[in-house]
C-alpha cells in the first residue's frame, strides 16, 4: 500500500509538470535552433561577391517579409503571428551561424524551410547577408 502511495504521488508530479508545461508552451514563443546547429560552419568563403549573391537571394525570397533592410518590416510580413524576425536585433545576431543556418534551412510556420527550395551554398550566403544586415543598423 505505502508503494502504491507514492507511486501515485509521483505519477501526480509527473502530471502536473506536463500541464504546466502545455501552459508555458505558447506562452514562451521563443524559436530555438538545436543545440548541435552551433557546431554547423560556414564551409565556404566570405566575401564580397557572395555578400552580392546573398542578396540578391535575400531580395527575391525573404525581403517579403523580413523587409529589405532585415528589419522585419516586409509587405507580406505586417499580417503574420508571429512577426518576422528582425534581423537587426541582437536577438538574432547574438545566435550562432549555425543556427541561423538551421532555421533557415528547416523554417517554422508562417515561414517555409528552404532545404529544398535553395542549395546548402545559397543558405549559407544568405547566413552572410544576414550578418551584413545586422551591422547596418549599427553604423
Ligand atoms: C512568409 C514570410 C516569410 C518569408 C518569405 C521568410 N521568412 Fe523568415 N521568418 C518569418 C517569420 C514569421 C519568422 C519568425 C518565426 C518565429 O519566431 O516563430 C521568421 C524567422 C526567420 C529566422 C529566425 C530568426 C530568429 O528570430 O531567430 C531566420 C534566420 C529567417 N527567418 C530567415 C529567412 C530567410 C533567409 C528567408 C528567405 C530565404 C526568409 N526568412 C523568408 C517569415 C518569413
Amino acid at each position: 500500500m505505502g508503494n502504491f502511495f507514492r507511486g501515485s504521488i509521483g505519477k501526480s508530479y509527473v502530471i502536473q509538470a506536463v500541464i504546466l508545461l502545455l501552459f508555458l508552451g505558447p506562452q514562451s514563443n521563443e524559436w530555438k535552433a538545436p543545440n548541435d546547429a552551433d557546431k554547423l560552419v560556414n564551409p565556404y568563403q566570405v566575401n564580397t561577391e557572395i555578400l552580392g549573391k546573398g542578396e540578391k537571394t535575400y531580395k527575391q525570397l525573404c525581403s517579403v517579409c523580413h523587409g529589405n533592410k532585415g528589419k522585419g518590416d516586409g509587405v507580406a510580413g505586417s499580417a503574420l503571428n508571429p512577426a518576422p524576425s528582425n534581423f537587426s536585433k541582437e536577438r538574432v545576431q547574438s545566435q550562432s551561424d549555425g543556427a541561423i543556418f538551421w532555421k533557415l534551412t528547416n523554417g517554422k510556420t508562417p515561414m517555409a524551410g528552404y532545404k529544398d527550395i535553395l542549395t546548402e551554398e545559397q543558405r549559407w550566403q544568405l547566413v552572410t547577408y544576414i550578418r551584413e544586415l545586422g551591422k547596418i543598423k549599427k553604423k
